[in-house]
C-alpha cells in the first residue's frame, strides 16, 4: 500500500511539533521543548486511498541545523510552517523554499510543497497577512493553508493537502 515520507521544516518556534501532536495526538503542547529530530507515523485516508505517512518533525532552532539539511534529501514532500506573528520565520520560509527546490531538482520537476501560516489564532499579533503568505506560497509553486495547532484549525487538511500534492508529482 502506498506510503511516503513527509517532511516538516521551519522556523524556531513556529508551530511544527504543535501540529504533529494535534494531528497525532490530539493533544495542544502548550511548554516550547525545541525539536532536534524525531520521526513519527500515521496512516490517514485521503480520498478514500489509506496512505501511510512517515512524519519528520525537524528543528527550526539555529544549533540543531546540521540534522535538518539531511531530511531535505529524504523528504517526498514538506510542510513549509511559519507562523503570522513571526516575520522572521516568514522569511525564512522562502530561504527553506529555495534550500528544498535545490537539493530536490534532480528528482522532481516541482517539489510538492504545501505553505502553512500557523498560530492564527493570535490575530491580534499578526505581522504577515494572508496575501503574503498566498504570494510566497505561489512563487514557489505550493498550495497555502492557514492553521491554528492551538484550536486545531487545518491541521488535518494540511497533511492532507501534501498527501494529494506528493500523488500529482
Ligand atoms: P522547533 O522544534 O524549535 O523548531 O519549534 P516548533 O516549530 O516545533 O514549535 P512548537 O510546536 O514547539 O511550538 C512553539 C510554541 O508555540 C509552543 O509554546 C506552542 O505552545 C506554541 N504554538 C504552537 N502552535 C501554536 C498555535 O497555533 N497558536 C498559538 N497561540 N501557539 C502555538
Ligand atoms: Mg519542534
Amino acid at each position: 500500500s502506498e506510503q511516503m515520507k513527509i517532511v516538516l521544516i521551519g522556523g524556531g518556534s513556529v508551530g511544527k511539533s504543535c501540529m504533529v501532536s494535534m494531528f497525532i495526538q490530539e493533544k495542544f503542547l502548550e511548554d516550547y521543548d525545541p525539536t532536534i529530530a524525531e520521526t513519527y507515523e500515521k496512516t490517514l485516508k485521503v480520498d478514500d486511498i489509506p496512505c501511510k505517512l512517515e512524519i519528520i518533525d525537524t528543528a527550526g532552532q539555529e544549533e540543531y541545523r546540521s540534522v535538518r539539511d539531511k531530511y531535505i534529501k529524504l523528504g517526498e514532500g514538506f510542510l513549509l510552517v511559519f507562523s503570522v506573528i513571526s516575520r522572521s520565520s516568514f522569511i525564512e520560509s522562502k530561504n527553506l523554499h529555495e534550500a528544498i527546490q535545490r537539493a530536490q531538482k534532480l528528482n522532481h520537476l516541482q517539489v510538492p510543497a504545501v505553505t502553512v501560516a500557523n498560530k492564527t489564532d493570535l490575530q491580534e499579533a499578526r505581522t504577515v497577512s494572508t496575501e503574503e503568505g498566498k504570494d510566497l506560497a505561489q512563487k514557489y509553486s505550493s498550495t497555502y493553508i492557514e492553521t491554528s495547532a492551538k484550536n486545531n484549525v487545518n491541521v488535518r487538511e494540511a497533511f492532507e493537502q501534501i498527501v494529494r500534492e506528493v500523488r500529482k508529482s
